[in-house]
Protein backbone atom coordinates (compact mmCIF):
# COMPACT_ATOMS: atom_id res chain seq x y z
CA UNK A 1 0.00 0.00 0.00
CA UNK A 2 1.24 3.53 -0.69
CA UNK A 3 2.18 6.02 1.95
CA UNK A 4 -0.27 8.57 2.49
CA UNK A 5 1.88 11.67 2.44
CA UNK A 6 -0.29 14.68 3.84
CA UNK A 7 2.03 16.92 2.70
CA UNK A 8 1.91 16.13 -1.08
CA UNK A 9 0.07 18.82 -3.59
CA UNK A 10 -1.63 16.53 -6.04
CA UNK A 11 -1.84 17.75 -9.59
CA UNK A 12 -4.74 18.98 -11.51
CA UNK A 13 -4.57 15.37 -13.06
CA UNK A 14 -3.88 13.46 -10.07
CA UNK A 15 -7.10 15.64 -8.25
CA UNK A 16 -9.29 14.74 -10.64
CA UNK A 17 -8.69 10.96 -10.86
CA UNK A 18 -8.43 10.55 -6.94
CA UNK A 19 -11.62 12.77 -6.69
CA UNK A 20 -13.88 10.47 -8.83
CA UNK A 21 -12.55 7.65 -6.92
CA UNK A 22 -14.25 8.81 -3.52
CA UNK A 23 -16.71 10.71 -4.81
CA UNK A 24 -19.13 7.22 -5.32
CA UNK A 25 -18.32 6.36 -1.56
CA UNK A 26 -19.85 10.22 -0.31
CA UNK A 27 -22.79 9.31 -2.75
CA UNK A 28 -24.15 6.34 -0.46
CA UNK A 29 -22.91 8.00 2.03
CA UNK A 30 -25.86 10.94 1.33
CA UNK A 31 -27.96 8.27 0.23
CA UNK A 32 -28.02 6.27 3.22
CA UNK A 33 -28.69 9.49 5.42
CA UNK A 34 -31.31 10.27 2.97
CA UNK A 35 -32.89 6.89 3.23
CA UNK A 36 -32.77 6.76 7.35
CA UNK A 37 -34.28 10.54 7.61
CA UNK A 38 -37.14 9.03 4.86
CA UNK A 39 -38.04 6.58 7.33
CA UNK A 40 -38.06 8.34 10.09
CA UNK A 41 -39.93 11.22 8.33
CA UNK A 42 -42.91 8.27 7.45
CA UNK A 43 -43.07 6.49 10.61
CA UNK A 44 -43.64 10.04 12.18
CA UNK A 45 -46.12 10.70 9.97
CA UNK A 46 -48.00 7.47 10.33
CA UNK A 47 -48.17 7.77 13.98
CA UNK A 48 -48.80 11.66 14.48
CA UNK A 49 -50.09 12.62 11.52
CA UNK A 50 -47.26 15.35 11.21
CA UNK A 51 -44.38 15.44 8.68
CA UNK A 52 -41.20 16.75 10.92
CA UNK A 53 -39.20 16.97 7.24
CA UNK A 54 -40.51 19.34 5.08
CA UNK A 55 -37.70 18.97 2.09
CA UNK A 56 -34.09 17.25 1.98
CA UNK A 57 -31.49 18.91 -0.23
CA UNK A 58 -28.03 17.13 -0.11
CA UNK A 59 -24.49 17.33 -2.74
CA UNK A 60 -21.38 16.46 -2.61
CA UNK A 61 -18.89 18.83 -2.48
CA UNK A 62 -17.29 19.42 -5.90
CA UNK A 63 -13.78 19.03 -6.63
CA UNK A 64 -13.54 23.46 -7.20
CA UNK A 65 -14.70 24.18 -3.52
CA UNK A 66 -12.44 21.03 -1.99
CA UNK A 67 -9.76 22.78 -3.59
CA UNK A 68 -10.95 26.60 -2.43
CA UNK A 69 -11.00 25.12 1.06
CA UNK A 70 -7.65 23.68 1.50
CA UNK A 71 -6.64 26.65 -0.07
CA UNK A 72 -7.97 28.46 2.37
CA UNK A 73 -7.25 26.16 5.02
CA UNK A 74 -3.42 26.69 4.15
CA UNK A 75 -2.99 23.08 3.71
CA UNK A 76 -1.20 21.24 0.91
CA UNK A 77 -4.34 20.54 -1.85
CA UNK A 78 -5.03 16.62 -2.10
CA UNK A 79 -7.48 14.37 -2.21
CA UNK A 80 -5.86 12.63 0.89
CA UNK A 81 -6.18 15.82 3.02
CA UNK A 82 -9.55 16.55 2.12
CA UNK A 83 -10.52 13.22 3.25
CA UNK A 84 -8.44 14.13 6.51
CA UNK A 85 -9.52 17.68 6.88
CA UNK A 86 -12.91 18.20 5.88
CA UNK A 87 -16.20 17.18 7.46
CA UNK A 88 -18.60 18.28 5.07
CA UNK A 89 -17.20 16.57 1.67
CA UNK A 90 -20.90 14.95 2.10
CA UNK A 91 -23.37 17.18 2.94
CA UNK A 92 -27.35 16.53 3.86
CA UNK A 93 -29.42 19.39 4.94
CA UNK A 94 -32.98 18.87 6.39
CA UNK A 95 -35.49 21.73 6.53
CA UNK A 96 -37.86 20.56 9.03
CA UNK A 97 -41.30 22.34 9.81
CA UNK A 98 -41.15 23.70 13.06
CA UNK A 99 -37.89 23.84 15.85
CA UNK A 100 -39.08 20.82 17.78
CA UNK A 101 -38.84 18.98 14.69
CA UNK A 102 -35.38 19.50 14.09
CA UNK A 103 -34.36 18.03 17.92
CA UNK A 104 -36.59 15.52 17.11
CA UNK A 105 -35.10 14.08 13.86
CA UNK A 106 -31.64 14.11 15.31
CA UNK A 107 -32.38 12.82 18.25
CA UNK A 108 -34.03 9.98 16.26
CA UNK A 109 -31.11 9.92 13.87
CA UNK A 110 -28.35 9.42 16.78
CA UNK A 111 -30.45 7.19 18.10
CA UNK A 112 -28.92 4.96 15.94
CA UNK A 113 -26.44 2.47 17.12
CA UNK A 114 -24.57 2.48 13.70
CA UNK A 115 -24.58 6.43 13.65
CA UNK A 116 -21.51 7.53 15.16
CA UNK A 117 -21.72 11.68 16.23
CA UNK A 118 -18.27 13.36 15.28
CA UNK A 119 -19.51 16.94 16.04
CA UNK A 120 -22.11 19.11 16.83
CA UNK A 121 -22.58 22.54 16.84
CA UNK A 122 -25.72 23.93 17.99
CA UNK A 123 -26.15 27.17 16.30
CA UNK A 124 -29.86 27.43 17.60
CA UNK A 125 -29.33 27.32 21.29
CA UNK A 126 -25.98 29.76 20.68
CA UNK A 127 -26.97 31.63 16.94
CA UNK A 128 -23.52 33.14 15.13
CA UNK A 129 -23.06 36.78 15.92
CA UNK A 130 -24.35 37.38 12.54
CA UNK A 131 -28.08 35.73 13.21
CA UNK A 132 -27.26 32.03 11.50
CA UNK A 133 -29.49 29.27 13.09
CA UNK A 134 -29.50 25.57 12.45
CA UNK A 135 -28.55 22.46 14.32
CA UNK A 136 -25.18 20.98 12.62
CA UNK A 137 -23.99 17.06 13.17
CA UNK A 138 -21.04 15.45 11.66
CA UNK A 139 -22.06 11.71 11.63
CA UNK A 140 -20.13 8.58 10.66
CA UNK A 141 -22.34 6.65 8.61
CA UNK A 142 -21.76 2.90 7.47
CA UNK A 143 -21.65 2.08 3.67
CA UNK A 144 -21.20 -1.15 2.52
CA UNK A 145 -18.77 -1.63 -0.27
CA UNK A 146 -17.23 -4.86 -2.51
CA UNK A 147 -14.16 -4.76 0.44
CA UNK A 148 -16.39 -4.42 3.30
CA UNK A 149 -17.71 -1.70 5.97
CA UNK A 150 -16.53 2.03 5.96
CA UNK A 151 -17.84 4.42 7.77
CA UNK A 152 -17.86 7.87 5.91
CA UNK A 153 -18.60 11.18 7.57
CA UNK A 154 -21.65 13.53 6.37
CA UNK A 155 -22.41 17.07 7.81
CA UNK A 156 -26.31 17.40 8.41
CA UNK A 157 -27.05 20.52 8.79
CA UNK A 158 -30.90 20.64 10.05
CA UNK A 159 -32.79 24.27 10.01
CA UNK A 160 -36.47 25.11 9.85
CA UNK A 161 -38.21 26.10 6.88
CA UNK A 162 -37.68 30.10 8.49
CA UNK A 163 -33.67 29.66 9.00
CA UNK A 164 -33.57 28.44 5.84
CA UNK A 165 -35.48 31.07 4.68
CA UNK A 166 -32.83 33.21 5.94
CA UNK A 167 -29.72 31.45 5.73
CA UNK A 168 -30.36 31.15 1.68
CA UNK A 169 -31.06 35.04 1.20
CA UNK A 170 -28.20 35.91 3.77
CA UNK A 171 -25.72 33.77 1.95
CA UNK A 172 -26.72 34.99 -1.18
CA UNK A 173 -26.10 38.75 0.07
CA UNK A 174 -22.57 37.78 1.15
CA UNK A 175 -21.55 36.20 -1.90
CA UNK A 176 -22.42 38.61 -4.54
CA UNK A 177 -21.47 41.75 -2.03
CA UNK A 178 -17.71 42.17 -3.59
CA UNK A 179 -16.50 43.50 -0.04
CA UNK A 180 -17.08 43.15 3.74
CA UNK A 181 -20.99 43.68 4.23
CA UNK A 182 -21.23 47.69 5.94
CA UNK A 183 -21.94 47.54 9.52
CA UNK A 184 -25.35 48.57 9.10
CA UNK A 185 -26.69 45.63 6.98
CA UNK A 186 -25.03 43.38 9.21
CA UNK A 187 -27.13 44.42 11.93
CA UNK A 188 -29.92 44.85 9.71
CA UNK A 189 -29.77 40.78 8.88
CA UNK A 190 -29.06 40.23 12.12
CA UNK A 191 -32.73 41.96 13.55
CA UNK A 192 -33.99 39.97 10.67
CA UNK A 193 -33.26 36.52 11.72
CA UNK A 194 -33.77 37.39 15.43
CA UNK A 195 -37.69 38.51 13.94
CA UNK A 196 -37.61 34.73 11.85
CA UNK A 197 -36.64 33.25 14.91
CA UNK A 198 -39.35 34.80 17.05
CA UNK A 199 -42.29 33.82 14.24
CA UNK A 200 -40.83 31.07 14.44
CA UNK A 201 -41.84 30.21 18.20
CA UNK A 202 -44.93 31.71 17.47
CA UNK A 203 -45.65 29.39 14.55
CA UNK A 204 -44.61 26.55 16.52
CA UNK A 205 -46.93 27.28 19.58
CA UNK A 206 -50.28 28.06 16.80
CA UNK A 207 -49.16 24.22 15.82
CA UNK A 208 -49.30 22.75 19.57
CA UNK A 209 -52.48 24.73 19.96
CA UNK A 210 -53.98 23.72 17.10
CA UNK A 211 -53.06 19.85 17.41
CA UNK A 212 -54.79 19.74 20.84
CA UNK A 213 -58.04 20.87 19.41
CA UNK A 214 -57.78 18.23 16.97
CA UNK A 215 -57.05 15.44 19.59
CA UNK A 216 -59.78 16.62 21.05
CA UNK A 217 -62.12 16.57 18.08
CA UNK A 218 -60.73 12.92 17.33
CA UNK A 219 -61.78 11.75 20.80
CA UNK A 220 -64.82 12.39 19.85
CA UNK A 221 -64.96 11.37 15.85
CA UNK A 222 -63.71 7.81 16.54
CA UNK A 223 -61.28 6.82 13.24
CA UNK A 224 -63.57 4.09 12.37
CA UNK A 225 -67.10 5.00 11.97
CA UNK A 226 -69.82 2.94 13.77
CA UNK A 227 -71.88 0.05 12.02
CA UNK A 228 -74.51 2.43 12.03
CA UNK A 229 -72.95 4.46 9.70
CA UNK A 230 -71.55 2.84 7.74
CA UNK A 231 -74.40 1.84 5.43
CA UNK A 232 -73.88 5.53 3.99
CA UNK A 233 -70.57 4.94 2.66
CA UNK A 234 -68.76 2.83 0.02
P1 LIG B 1 -17.17 26.06 6.90
O1 LIG B 1 -15.71 26.26 6.65
O2 LIG B 1 -18.03 27.03 6.12
O3 LIG B 1 -17.61 24.64 6.70
O4 LIG B 1 -17.38 26.48 8.41
P2 LIG B 1 -17.09 25.60 9.73
O5 LIG B 1 -16.21 24.46 9.43
O6 LIG B 1 -16.73 26.53 10.85
O7 LIG B 1 -18.51 24.98 10.02
P3 LIG B 1 -19.87 25.70 10.36
O8 LIG B 1 -20.61 24.66 11.10
O9 LIG B 1 -19.71 27.02 11.01
O10 LIG B 1 -20.53 25.99 8.92
C1 LIG B 1 -20.70 25.00 7.99
C2 LIG B 1 -21.76 25.38 6.97
O11 LIG B 1 -22.90 25.96 7.59
C3 LIG B 1 -21.36 26.40 5.93
O12 LIG B 1 -20.66 25.84 4.87
C4 LIG B 1 -22.73 26.97 5.51
O13 LIG B 1 -23.39 26.06 4.64
C5 LIG B 1 -23.48 26.98 6.81
N1 LIG B 1 -23.29 28.26 7.50
C6 LIG B 1 -22.52 28.50 8.57
N2 LIG B 1 -22.59 29.78 8.95
C7 LIG B 1 -23.42 30.40 8.10
C8 LIG B 1 -23.89 31.75 7.94
O14 LIG B 1 -23.52 32.65 8.69
N3 LIG B 1 -24.75 32.00 6.92
C9 LIG B 1 -25.18 31.02 6.06
N4 LIG B 1 -26.03 31.39 5.10
N5 LIG B 1 -24.75 29.76 6.17
C10 LIG B 1 -23.88 29.43 7.15
MG1 LIG C 1 -18.98 23.75 4.88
Amino acid sequence: MALERFDHHSSMEELREDYSKIQGVYASAIREVNARLQTLNDEFSFRHRHNPIHHIESRVKSLNSIIKKLRAMEAPVSIINAKKLLNDIAGVRVVCRYVDDIYRIANLLLSQDDVLLILEKDYIKNPKPNGYRSLHIVVDVPVYRIEGKLYIPVEIQIRTVAMDFWATLEHGIRYKATEEVPEHIGRELKECADVIFETDDRMQAVFKALQQVHDRVDDDWPIEPPDEMSQYGG
